[in-house]
C-alpha cells in the first residue's frame, strides 16, 4: 500500500456517488468550484458524478451550474466554463456490481497514469456498506496507482451497535487511514479556529481549567423547524442529528489538552481522550422535548416520542475539568439561529468594593459565537464613570466580519474536500471518536425509550428558546442560560 505522501501530487479524480442529490448541488459543486477559483484544486482534478439518474455530460453541467449559481456568491460564467469541462457524469446503480466494475473501466480510461481518487458517498446511508463492498469488490480501493479515500458522509450509524457494523464493513475494505468520516461542523471557521484562540495566545490557557472555569454552555440553536426533512427526522431526533457529532466534536475542540502536533492523529488522540474522560451522564441529567405543532409536519407520525430539542449537563472526570458542569442544548424551531460556547469564569474570591445593595458582579464571560456573526465576545466588570459603587459589565467584541472585511466566510465543505484532497485527515472523525460519541448519547436515547421512570417528553411553543425543564436544569446549580451569541 503506498503512503499517502508518496503519491501526494498526482491527479485527483472525485467521484461522488449520488451524485444527482441535493447535497452535490447544494455543497460539494459549489464548494469544489470556489476551491478552483481560488486556484487550490490539485492540477488535474477531474469530478465524475455517479447516479441513476439518465443525464449527459451537458444535463449534468446544467443542473450543476444552476446549483452554482444559487449558491455560490462568486459565479461567474466564464470561471465556470473552465471549470465544467472537469465535470463528467456516469450513469450507475449503487447496488449493481458490474457498474462499479464498468466505473472502474471508465476511470482508467480518463486518466492519463497513476491517479489519486477521493470516493465520496452522497448517498442514503443504507448504500455506505454496500458501496464500499462493491468499491472493493472491483478493485477500486487498491493503493498500488494513487491513494483511494473514502468521504463518508453522516449519520454514522444510528446507535453504538450500528456505527460498530458500518465500521467494520467499512474496514473489511478501506485501511482506517482511507476513511473520511465528514462533521461538517468541523469545517467552520469559527470551530476550526477555536485551536487557534486557545493555543496560539499566551492568555486563555492558564484560565482554561476547574481553578478559574465556574461552567461551560454550548447551544446550537436553529429557529428553522423540520421542514420537509421530516421522513429522516422522525427517526433520527435532536440527539441523533446534533449531540452525538456535531455538539461533542465542539466540545472536544474547547476542552482538549494540547496536541503534540496538528498531525491527523495526534489531534484525533485528544479528542478521544476528552470523550474517554466524559462521565456516563445520568438520565436526570438530561431533558428532552418536542415543539408543539411538530407532529403535524409531513412524514412524521401523529404520536411521535422524537425530540426535536434537547439539552443535558456532563462532567469531564480529568485534572484539568474535574467538577466544572458542561451545560449543552441544541434544538430545531427555536427564538434564534445561534451557534454559541460560552466559559463561564469564577466570580472573584473577595469582592472590596463596597458596590450599591444586591449588585454583585456579573462573572466574566468569553464567548465564540460560531455563527452567525462569527466572532468573540469578553464580557468584563467596569466602573460606571462618575459613580463610587456602581459596576457595569461590559463587551470586548472581535466580529469576523470587520476584522477581515475583503474575505467571504467559507463554507465548511470547502475547507472538508480541500483537506481531503490533500489527504490530512485532521478535521474527520475516527472511527474509536465516532465510537465513543456513541457510547455517551446511545444511553440517553435508548435508556429514554425504556426506562420506566425517565421523564416524560417535554413540549415547548415554537419561537422559544425551549421548554422550562431546560432552565431548570441549570437552576440546580445555580445557572441560567444565556440569549444567543454575545448573550444578547
Ligand atoms: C445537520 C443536521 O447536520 O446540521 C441538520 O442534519 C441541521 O438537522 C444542520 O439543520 C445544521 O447545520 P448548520 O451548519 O446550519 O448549523
Amino acid at each position: 500500500m503506498p503512503t499517502a505522501a508518496k503519491t501526494q501530487n498526482q491527479p485527483v479524480t472525485i467521484v461522488i456517488f449520488g451524485a444527482s442529490g441535493d447535497l452535490t448541488r447544494r455543497k460539494l459543486i459549489p464548494s469544489l468550484y470556489h476551491n478552483f477559483q481560488k486556484k487550490r484544486l490539485p492540477p488535474e482534478t477531474k469530478i465524475v458524478g455517479f447516479a441513476r439518474r439518465n443525464l449527459d455530460n451537458a444535463a449534468f453541467r446544467k443542473h450543476l451550474r444552476d446549483g452554482v449559481m444559487t449558491f455560490s456568491k462568486t459565479f461567474n460564467q466564464t470561471d465556470w466554463d473552465t471549470f465544467a469541462p472537469r465535470l463528467t457524469y456516469f450513469k450507475g446503480d449503487l447496488d449493481t456490481a458490474e457498474d462499479y466494475r464498468h466505473l472502474r473501466e471508465y476511470l482508467r480510461a480518463t486518466e492519463n497514469g497513476p491517479t489519486n481518487r477521493l470516493y465520496y458517498l452522497a448517498t442514503a446511508p443504507r448504500f455506505y456498506a454496500p458501496a464500499a463492498r462493491h468499491l472493493g469488490a472491483a478493485g477500486m480501493a487498491d493503493q498500488t496507482r494513487g491513494w483511494r479515500n473514502l468521504i463518508v458522509e453522516k449519520p454514522f450509524g444510528r446507535d453504538l451497535a450500528s456505527a460498530q457494523k458500518l465500521n467494520q464493513a467499512l474496514h473489511q475494505v478501506f485501511h482506517e487511514s482511507q476513511l473520511y468520516r465528514i462533521d461538517h461542523y468541523l469545517g467552520k471557521e469559527t470551530a476550526q479556529n477555536i485551536l487557534f484562540l486557545r493555543f496560539a495566545n499566551t492568555i486563555f490557557e492558564p484560565v482554561w481549567n476547574r481553578r478559574y472555569v465556574d461552567h461551560v454552555q454550548i447551544t446550537v440553536a436553529e429557529n428553522v423547524d423540520v421542514g420537509h426533512r421530516g421522513g429522516y427526522y422522525d427517526t433520527a431526533g435532536v440527539l441523533r442529528d446534533m449531540f452525538q457529532n456535531h455538539l461533542l466534536q465542539l466540545l472536544s475542540l474547547i476542552a482538549m489538552e494540547p496536541p503534540a502536533s496538528l498531525d491527523a492523529d495526534a489531534v484525533r488522540n485528544e479528542k478521544v481522550k476528552l470523550l474517554q474522560a466524559i462521565r456516563p451522564i445520568p438520565l436526570n441529567d438530561t431533558v428532552r422535548a418536542q415543539y408543539n405543532g411538530y407532529r403535524a409536519a409531513p412524514d412524521v407520525a401523529e404520536d411521535s416520542q422524537t425530540p426535536t430539542y434537547a439539552a443535558l449537563k456532563l462532567f469531564i472526570d480529568n485534572w484539568r475539568w474535574k467538577g466544572v458542569p458542561f451545560y449543552l442544548r441544541s434544538g430545531k424551531a427555536l427564538a434564534a439561529k445561534t451557534s454559541e460556547i460560552a466559559i463561564h469564569f469564577q466570580s472573584p474570591p473577595d469582592i472590596m468594593f463596597n458596590l450599591s445593595q444586591d449588585k454583585c458582579f456579573t462573572p466574566n464571560t468569553l464567548s465564540i459565537c460560531i455563527q452567525p456573526d462569527e466572532g468573540i465576545h469578553l464580557k468584563f466588570e467596569t466602573k460606571v464613570p462618575d459613580s463610587v459603587r456602581e459596576s457595569r459589565s461590559v463587551d470586548m467584541e472581535f466580529h469576523y466580519s470587520d476584522s477581515f472585511t475583503d474575505t467571504v466566510m467559507p463554507d465548511a465543505y470547502e475547507r472538508l474536500l480541500l483537506d481531503a484532497l490533500k489527504a490530512d485527515a485532521s478535521l474527520f472523525a475516527r472511527s474509536d471518536g465516532i465510537r465513543r460519541a456513541w457510547e455517551l448519547i446511545d444511553p440517553i436515547i435508548s435508556g429514554r425509550e425504556t426506562s420506566a421512570d425517565a421523564p416524560p417528553l417535554a413540549q415547548y411553543a415554537p419561537g422559544s428558546w425551549g421548554p422550562s425543564e431546560a432552565g431548570e436544569l441549570l437552576a440546580r446549580m445555580g445557572h441560567t442560560w444565556r440569549l444567543g451569541c454575545g448573550g444578547h
